[in-house]
């Protein structure tokens, strides 16, 4: 009786810790498809300290035109600790001459400034544009959904990380989402205001047809 009653109060004890384990922390396994509310987990069992750090931030992507400038991200699919934790990050190198175009992402992004000058900002849904130099140390928020854009005003390369709360904020680019795909150019025209021959321009910059 004794006997049984140390037994049920141990295996409560191991049924808490693994449940626990199981709601602290939800590793991706990205052998699966993504949902809605993200990947299953990977076995705790498979899992050590190497899983929940990532160095892929700690050197530069490779700088490609036509913005001069390169992301490389943190997120549930490059680093799949963060998979149901609620944030991310990336990093930003931005050439001299170079920006990071206007896009916007699901959520809000928070940036640190790390080297050079640049200038950043919003477009508030007022239309107001916010925007200002930033320098090393300082911190920007670009609200959730807003397009925001960096632009590298300084001499030197320009290094800025971001932080993010969603393990998956998406981008969306407004000038290669408007011409990197098949959407006619007389619609382009119409829902812009663009001229033809801009149109064309930048379909052939990003692999747009029609
Ligand atoms: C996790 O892995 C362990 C050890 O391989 C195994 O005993 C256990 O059944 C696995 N759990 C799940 C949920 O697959
Ligand atoms: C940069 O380009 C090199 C050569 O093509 C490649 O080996 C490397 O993986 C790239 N780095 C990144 C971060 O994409």
């Amino acid at each position: 009786m004794g006997f049984l009653i140390i037994f049920s109060v141990f295996s409560l004890f191991a049924s808490f810790a693994s449940a626990t384990n199981v709601v602290d922390f939800c590793v991706a396994d990205l052998h699966y498809p993504v949902t809605p509310a993200g990947y299953p987990c990977r076995n705790v069992t498979s899992l050590t300290a190497d899983d929940f750090v990532f160095s892929g931030l700690s050197t530069p992507g490779n700088i490609s035109i036509p913005f001069d400038s390169a992301i490389i991200l943190a997120n549930d699919k490059t680093f799949p600790a963060l998979n149901g934790l609620g944030l991310s990050m990336a990093r930003a190198d931005i050439a001299v001459g170079g920006s990071v175009p206007l896009h916007s992402h699901r959520v809000s992004e928070l940036l640190l400034m790390a080297e050079g000058t640049i200038i950043a900002g919003f477009i508030g849904s007022n239309n107001v544009a916010y925007y200002r130099t930033l320098n090393k140390g300082d911190i920007m928020i670009f609200p959730h959904t807003l397009l925001h854009f960096q632009v590298n005003i300084g001499k030197s390369p320009a290094l800025a990380f971001a932080s993010f709360n969603s393990p998956s904020p998406g981008f969306q680019a407004t000038t290669p989402s408007l011409a990197a795909n098949d959407l006619p150019s007389d619609v382009v025209r119409r829902i812009t205001l663009l001229d033809a021959a801009q149109i064309h321009k930048l379909k052939r910059i990003f692999g747009g047809t029609n």
